[in-house]
């Protein structure tokens, strides 16, 4: 699939397909996290593959979200801030989140690309969480992605115009300098 169709098709899906996916497909998912950018390349994610229903229930009971409990997978990242924090200070906790986002970018892309569905769950109880998954205290949950099939194309949401956070050489200025002619 092209860059653009993945990007533009990228969607968020809650409802599932019985059907199960194959856990290799979400693993080369995992796998495409790995090539994210990460300050000074210290790699500071963690993933937990879920496959166990009761585990799958405890998970959609932390985050309140019902639709969770139709999925065969999830997948949880984790952040180990420790050593980008040791790197740079105060800084580090920053990067730390921007790289989870960039590295889980990657994984929503290709599980377009692959043909599943997902929806990004960032709103939960932390501690259920931890408790469900055995997550020691110093590792921080960045979001879990319940995987399947999509049960039925969705549209997708309408996306705001570049138009309305675009700005041009300063803050609040929307007009671009046109290059001028250059007089040879
Ligand atoms: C940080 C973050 C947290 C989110 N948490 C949830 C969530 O807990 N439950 C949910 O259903 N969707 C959640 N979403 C998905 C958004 O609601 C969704 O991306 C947004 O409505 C745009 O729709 P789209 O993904 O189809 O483009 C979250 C998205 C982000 C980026």
């Amino acid at each position: 699939m092209q860059l653009d169709k993945a990007i533009q098709n990228r969607h968020s899906t809650r409802k599932f397909k019985d059907k199960k996916p194959d856990w290799r497909d979400i693993i080369e998912c995992v796998d495409a996290m790995r090539h994210a950018p990460m300050a000074g390349n210290n790699f500071s994610l963690k993933f937990i593959l879920v496959d166990d229903e009761k585990t799958i229930q405890k998970l959609a009971d932390a985050a309140q979200q019902d639709f969770i409990k139709q999925a065969k997978y999830v997948v949880v990242v984790c952040t180990d801030s420790s050593r980008t924090i040791n790197a740079y200070e105060k800084r580090g906790e920053i990067y730390c989140r921007q790289q989870a986002g960039a590295a889980i970018q990657n994984f929503l892309l290709k599980i377009e690309d692959k043909g599943l569905a997902t929806c990004w769950i960032g709103h939960f109880v932390d501690r259920l969480v931890k408790e469900a998954l055995k997550i020691p205290n110093d590792i921080n949950v960045e979001a879990f992605f319940p995987v399947g099939y999509e049960f039925k194309l969705r549209t997708r949401q309408a996306k705001i115009d570049l138009d309305n956070v675009l700005y041009f050489h300063k803050f609040k200025n929307k007009k671009m300098n046109v290059p001028q002619k250059l007089d040879i």
